[in-house]
């Protein structure tokens, strides 16, 4: 009885300190997408400072879109972005939209992360040198260094995309889909990384199919054809009745998605 009075106590203490936090970004009845082709439809969505927050949805919900539009690649056509860190995100972006014969190797490619804060024409200092070099340990890279990314493994090329992420030092972190298709090594590994990234301060946004691992998150934004049907702590959010909603699995009477709930979180 205790126990259970226990992890209820605690439960609600997790979602009153992800409700106090302070956002990273706000978006306000967001509509965004490509050329004439609107994706996004008045998504208010918020991003806790300092969290690891997970974006999920079905293939085509608009997860990649709203990470661009997070990151500022993509412009809303209605609606206002507000992003509170001072420097610019780091976005991984996902690993198949990075070509694969890119001429570069491994070192020359977590370099380019320091471009962000040096421009491409400034020689890298010994510090850039050092955070290279650390970046590298971090995801367990460092001896392939020297090879050619294209030559890699998809494991071993996000693991090395991951890590120009990181070189850029930024206070907001990006990542479209980090850990799909993935051994358990390079995803564990990530995981890894993040939750320090995390444990230093930083913010963390990553789009992610892995109820496991968005349970893991302190919050989560869920999309359904590019609206945002719920956002708040995961384990609220990703409900049995949910999932089998928005994911239209078989076997449940749910014939449409839920209304838009705004969870505490
Ligand atoms: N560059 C693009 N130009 C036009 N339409 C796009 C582009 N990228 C994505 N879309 C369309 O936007 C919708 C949402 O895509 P996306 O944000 O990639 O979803 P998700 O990441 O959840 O799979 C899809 O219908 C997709 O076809
Ligand atoms: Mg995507």
């Amino acid at each position: 009885m205790k126990i259970i009075i226990k992890s209820k106590a605690s439960i609600v203490e997790g979602m009153a300190s992800t409700v106090r936090d302070q956002p990273a970004v706000v978006l306000r009845e967001v509509s965004a997408g490509y050329a004439r082709h609107v994706v996004l439809h008045g998504v208010t969505a918020r991003v806790p400072a300092g969290r690891a927050t997970v974006v999920l949805g079905p293939n085509g919900s608009g997860k990649t879109t709203l990470l661009n539009v997070i990151a500022g690649v993509v412009a809303p056509v209605a609606g206002s972005v507000r992003r509170t860190s001072v420097r610019l995100p780091a976005y991984v972006p996902q690993r198949s939209a990075v070509a694969d014969t890119l001429p570069m190797t491994v070192r020359q490619a977590v370099a380019m992360g320091r471009w962000a804060r040096l421009g491409p024409w400034r020689r890298q200092s010994g510090k850039d040198r050092e955070i290279v070099r650390e970046c590298l340990r971090r995801l367990a890279i460092d001896d392939l260094a020297a090879r050619q990314l294209g030559a890699l493994s998809g494991g071993q090329r996000q693991r090395a995309l991951v890590a120009q992420g990181l070189a850029q030092r930024s206070d907001l972190l990006l990542l479209d889909e980090p850990s799909t298709g993935l051994d358990l090594g390079a995803r564990g590994r990530i995981a890894d990384v993040l939750h320090q990234e995390r444990a230093a301060g930083r913010t963390v946004v990553r789009t992610t199919h892995d109820l496991a691992e968005a349970l893991r998150a302190d919050h989560c934004l869920l999309l359904d054809e590019g609206r945002l049907v719920a956002q708040g702590a995961p384990a609220d959010v990703l409900t049995e009745d949910t999932v089998h909603a928005v994911w239209r699995l078989p076997g449940r009477p749910v014939a449409r998605p839920p209304e838009m709930t705004n969870l505490p979180g």
